[in-house]
């Protein structure tokens, strides 16, 4: 009993057509003698009815069927009278009058119901993840994250890029995560490492003339899982030659529009907002900020002096500190209990302190109360004026001898609010808004207090913009890079560069983050090596497959658009991966298993 049609198909116009359907018992419902079954797969739901006057055999098989049982059934097509109509399905308008059953497979009784609004925890969703797949909305998802990969596919290629594989097992490098090995059996004591991108490789896709490359490239780093982070996850990995930052922004662009079009009907911008990381600091304190939603962090610097508030005073005696504001508008009425949980957000993020207070008074005579309002009084109206405050706003403030533990801190404080105030929900038409932004002119370097030691902020292979290549060892704090992230509803989408192309000055950054230059050569010899050999000018960029898709989605966990995902320990609970493996595996890698105390 192979189906002719599918669960989602039958419409009006069918009525009368013999059909079989293969699939699920969704739901099955007896009404005295009258049983309707929903049948369910991939394309839809469908009603299937066994008449009281089915012959016994039928009756019996029907009996029989419970949730998820996969069966067969041939029948008649009838539309249902108009009182029986069910315009949420697709196929509402018809049912299907079953004469023949078969069942093709038994279920057990199921751990949850295979249903959205399944209160299954997650672990139990993973350990039966085949069941979990089968609801709509592990359904919608799959097919989304197909429909945005085909699209990113059909884009690229159509745009003159290369889909290029790169190796799985590659030499284990350095790169910002910790690496996940493959030990080599026939090399004792040598390992492969996966990749944790393909980033070497597509650099040298350039030296090999390959000018446009772009992969859909599996990844892998040993770092704690996050909700947007998985120990495997996939990334559209691109790499172009002679190009410049602008181009590599405007084919991103391109990118995005043509995908989010086809797949969501949704119409981006041409180009995108940008702004560069120190301004994103200082307006969001975060270099992903969330542009849902305006409400931008001020500099509340030029009425400190005037004030009598000595914290505030202290933070900025040295130098180097700050006094950052956010205005929160009609928030006055916030009381201090919620203020309390808005400072217990400030202070996971160092802050010593969040001090408030409000405006109030007229527009033509604001007046602050509460608070700290006592040190500022006098100076409300030069205040409220300078920070754009009415009467009924809340000013919340942090004051710090380091800027950016002032500036990260408040951030932290208006993606709380952001959240609390409902601000980034979806559009006045209920769809959900999707805003870009890029972050441009990272530093170069950031320094590691815990290493003592300067780091490249992105990786090592990024290049500095040309007005510092002189001065690079001098103050490289001050170096800015051909950096770029590409940030929508405040997550890091995607991360890319202009790269250093020059043997010489590679060998210089390598220098400065304290990269032994014997240790550089065994690490990254063939890079630099493959760079003697006219390297073409060239840059690139990898926008997390698994991030677009939950964004579009609408999800905050990419669990939720990956197959089989680990859970938040790096585990998969279905096949219990990874697992202890045979003493004659160990023997043939040349490993031992050393228990620690
Ligand atoms: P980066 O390390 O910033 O850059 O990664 C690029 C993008 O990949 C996604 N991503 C992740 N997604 C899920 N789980 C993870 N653990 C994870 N880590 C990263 C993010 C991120 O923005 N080779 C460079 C790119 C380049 O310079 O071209 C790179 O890998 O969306
Ligand atoms: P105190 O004078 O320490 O009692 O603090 C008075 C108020 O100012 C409290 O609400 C503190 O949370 C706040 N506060 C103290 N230090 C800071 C700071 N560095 N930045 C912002 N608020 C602060």
């Amino acid at each position: 009993m192979k189906r002719t049609t599918t669960c989602g198909a039958l419409r009006k116009a069918d009525a009368g057509k013999t059909v079989t359907l293969n699939g699920w018992v969704h739901r099955k419902r007896d009404h005295g003698g009258i049983s309707f079954i929903n049948l369910r797969d991939r394309y839809g739901i469908t009603q299937v009815v066994i008449d009281s006057d089915a012959p016994a055999e039928l009756a019996a098989l029907t009996a029989e069927l419970r949730n998820e049982f996969c069966i067969a059934v041939e029948g008649l097509v009838r539309s249902r009278p108009d009182s029986m109509i069910n315009p949420d399905m697709p196929t509402g308008e018809i049912e299907v009058v079953a004469k023949k059953l078969a069942i093709l497979s038994r279920s057990e009784v199921l751990p949850f119901q295979v249903d959205d609004e399944s209160e299954a925890k997650e672990e139990l969703r993973l350990t039966y993840r085949y069941l979990d797949l089968r609801s709509a909305g592990m359904q919608r998802r799959i097919k989304l994250r197909n429909e945005v990969a085909f699209a990113v596919r059909e884009w690229m290629t159509g745009q003159g890029f290369y889909e290029i594989e790169t190796p799985t097992f590659i030499k284990s490098t350095p790169e910002g995560a910790r690496d996940y090995l493959v030990p080599s059996r026939l090399y004792p004591g040598k390992f492969y490492a996966l990749p944790q991108s393909p980033q070497l490789y597509k650099q040298i896709l350039m030296v090999g003339g390959f000018d446009k490359y772009f992969q859909i490239a599996r990844c892998y780093r040993d770092e704690d899982a996050r909700g947007d982070r998985q120990p495997e996850f996939t990334q559209i990995d691109i790499e172009m030659s002679f190009v410049s930052r602008d181009d590599i922004l405007t084919m991103t662009e391109g990118l995005m529009g043509y995908v989010f079009r086809k797949t969501l009907g949704q119409f981006l911008p041409a180009q995108f907002k940008r702004l560069t990381y120190e301004d994103a600091m200082e307006r969001y304190g975060s270099d992903k900020p969330d542009l849902r939603f305006d409400m931008q962090m001020q500099d509340f610097g030029p009425y400190v002096a005037d004030g009598g508030f000595q914290a505030f005073k202290d933070a900025l005696a040295a130098g180097g500190g700050g006094v950052k504001v956010l205005v929160v508008p009609g928030k006055a009425d916030y009381s201090r209990k919620q203020i309390e949980e808005l400072e217990a957000q400030a202070k996971i993020y160092k802050a010593k302190g969040l001090a408030w207070m409000k405006v109030a008074g007229t527009d033509a005579a604001p007046a602050l109360e509460g608070g700290v309002a006592k040190f500022f009084g006098q100076s409300a109206q030069t205040i409220c004026s300078g920070l754009g405050a009415k009467p009924g706003d809340l000013l919340l403030l942090i004051a710090d001898s380091q800027r950016k533990i002032a500036n990260v801190a408040l951030g932290a404080v208006r993606s709380k609010l952001g959240r609390d105030l409902g601000l980034t929900g979806p559009g006045p038409d209920g769809t959900p808004r999707f805003e870009f932004v890029w972050i441009v002119d990272f530093p170069l370097f950031e320094w590691s207090d815990e290493e003592s030691r300067w780091e490249a902020a992105h990786h090592m292979f990024s290049w500095p913009q040309d007005q510092y290549h002189a001065t690079l060892e001098q103050d490289p704090g001050s170096v800015k890079g051909d950096l770029y992230d590409l940030v929508l509803n405040g997550y890091e989408l995607a991360s890319g560069s202009i790269r250093i192309h020059d043997p010489v000055l590679q060998k210089r950054i390598f220098n400065i983050v304290g990269f032994d230059p014997v240790e550089a050569e065994q690490k990254f010899g063939f890079l630099t090596e493959a760079f003697k050999y006219g390297a073409p000018p060239h840059g690139g960029i990898a926008p997390g497959l698994d991030r677009l898709v939950m964004l579009m989605a609408g999800e905050t966990s990419i669990k939720e658009v990956i197959a089989f995902p680990k859970n938040s320990f790096a585990v998969s609970p279905m096949d219990n991966c990874p697992s202890e493996v045979d003493r004659k595996q160990l023997e043939d890698l040349h490993l031992a298993i050393v228990q620690k105390e």
